[in-house]
């Protein structure tokens, strides 16, 4: 078996799930979320400007690790790629997908909800899974759960997560990553409001550094 590929690196432990409308939104967004502390963003393809915005991304601030999200169906992972994605996550996983992205040979986090769909991707060679849709999965009580039988994973729950239990989040051993919308809504984006974006990021990365210190 072909392992997949790590990661690339980045210091964020906080991953913004995004939504772009307008390929132009993604410099300025790019900008303020590195003003913020936060080197990594998921640009999901929930809207036809998402592949543009990823290459606008990635071109504009190679400092940010652009990652591509919703890759749901294989034909998607070679076109993230070509568009400038370093990685892909997903909120599930398919054996066609897990073709693809070793195919397109990308960086991949698969989504999971259950300890077979961990698995099955562990089987595949992945050591970091993403937790979706994280609160509807059983949140902090289900990665604690998890830690037992399968303590070598590690998890990027995402969906749910809020300010507010950030904290409980990147403490429990078995998380090494959040992901969530919370820095990035939808209006904020559309009305260019890139202060309030590095405003949120910041306040995130405190957070995030206050429990490493
Ligand atoms: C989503 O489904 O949009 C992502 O998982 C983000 O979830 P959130 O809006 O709860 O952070």
């Amino acid at each position: 078996m072909t392992l997949p590929l790590s990661l690339p690196a980045f210091r964020s432990r906080i991953v913004p799930v995004v939504v772009i409308t307008d390929p132009k939104q993604a410099a300025p967004l790019a900008d303020a979320l590195l003003e913020g502390g936060i080197d990594v963003i998921e640009i999901t393809l929930r809207h036809p400007a998402a592949l543009a915005a990823i290459e606008a991304a990635a071109r504009h601030a190679p400092g940010l690790c652009v990652g591509a999200g919703t890759v749901t169906r294989p034909e998607e992972a070679q076109r993230v790629k070509d568009a400038g994605a370093r990685f892909a996550l997903s909120p599930g996983m398919t054996p066609a997908l897990l073709d693809a992205v070793q195919a397109a040979q990308l960086p991949f986090v698969p989504g999971v909800m259950t300890p077979g769909e961990v698995m099955t991707a562990r089987d595949a060679g992945y050591g970091l899974v993403k937790l979706f849709p994280a609160a509807q999965a059983g949140g902090l009580n289900m990665l604690k759960a998890l830690a037992g039988p399968l303590p070598d994973m590690r998890f990027c729950p995402t969906g749910g997560v809020s300010p507010e239990n950030l904290s409980s989040f990147l403490q429990q051993p078995n998380v090494a990553l959040v992901g969530g919308s919370w820095l990035t809504p939808a209006d904020v984006l559309t009305r260019g409001d890139w202060a309030t974006v590095t405003r949120l990021a910041r306040e995130a990365s405190a957070q995030a550094q206050s429990l490493a210190a």
